[in-house]
């Protein structure tokens, strides 16, 4: 079966996945999470919790010892990530997500050096999204501020037409008010038809924007429910969200 033909609800399900850098060592310890047609995710937890790694394996980053992803039907465990980006699954890393030395029009390009011939039509599809990348599309990536290279970043990953985009922490290290625009930009994404699978520091708001949520602790899905559901259970409160979530 391709993934086309696919007409279940589940885009990625990720099953008791053990994962680690290092032979003997696990980060990942059983972690199971789903994300279903249309959904946005998010994913949260402590520093360390595992969070990175989960992304990172989920894409073919780091090895998996045993458990498995599958991505609409489809048995993806292990596959190298260029394999991924055909299957599907687009990946905007915490860190080192633009090419510095190149163009914005030449990042999207990278995105797309699969199918060079839908550049055109995806490009439309990108800048409809982000009409900024279009204005500046012969600006140097490594000119760009923080907020404005994350964009070049989700831009690349959304032109392979992911089914499926896995984001790690798009708010970090921007303002606050760049911070509200990166939300609002994935929330885009998202209604534009792209399940989303977002890890965030920001957790509450996070949960205010998701469909759904998975704590992360130690390399294990902790609890899960509805946004509204995590933000407003007293142990995520006391364990992950502190007094902040009070106020929501
Ligand atoms: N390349 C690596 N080699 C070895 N260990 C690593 C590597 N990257 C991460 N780790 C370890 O894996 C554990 C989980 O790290 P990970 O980056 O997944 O956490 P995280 O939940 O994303 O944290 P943060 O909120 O700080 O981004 C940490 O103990 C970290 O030291
Ligand atoms: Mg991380």
């Amino acid at each position: 079966m391709s993934a086309d033909e696919f007409e279940g609800d589940s885009v990625v399900k990720v099953t008791d996945l053990v994962a680690g850098y290092i032979p003997g060592v696990n980060i990942l310890n059983g972690c199971s999470i789903e994300a279903r047609r249309g959904e946005l995710i998010g994913i949260i937890g402590p520093n360390g919790a595992g969070k990175s790694t989960l992304l990172k394996a989920m894409f073919g980053l780091v090895k998996v010892h045993s458990g498995n992803v599958v991505v609409r039907g489809q048995d993806i465990t292990g596959l190298k990530a260029n394999k991924l980006v055909s299957r599907g699954v687009g990946f905007v890393p915490q860190n080192n997500n633009v090419f510095p030395s190149l163009t914005i029009e030449e990042n999207l390009q990278m995105g797309l050096f699969q199918a060079p011939k839908r550049f055109a039509e995806r490009f439309d599809f990108v800048s409809t999204l982000f009409p900024e990348l279009r204005q500046r599309r012969a600006q140097r990536a490594g000119s760009l501020s923080g907020g404005e290279r994350q964009m070049v970043a989700m831009g690349r990953a959304l032109m392979m037409e992911p089914a499926v985009l896995l984001l790690d922490e798009p708010s970090a290290g921007l303002s606050p008010v760049k911070q509200d625009e990166a939300f609002l930009r994935v929330h885009e994404i998202n209604r534009a038809g792209v399940s989303v699978i977002m890890v965030e520091q920001n957790a509450r708001r996070c949960l205010q924007i998701c469909d759904r949520a998975y704590v992360l602790d130690q390399g294990k899905d902790a609890y899960t429910g509805t946004g509204r559901e995590l933000m407003k259970d007293p142990k995520v409160i006391q364990l992950y969200l502190g007094t902040l979530a009070d106020t929501a």
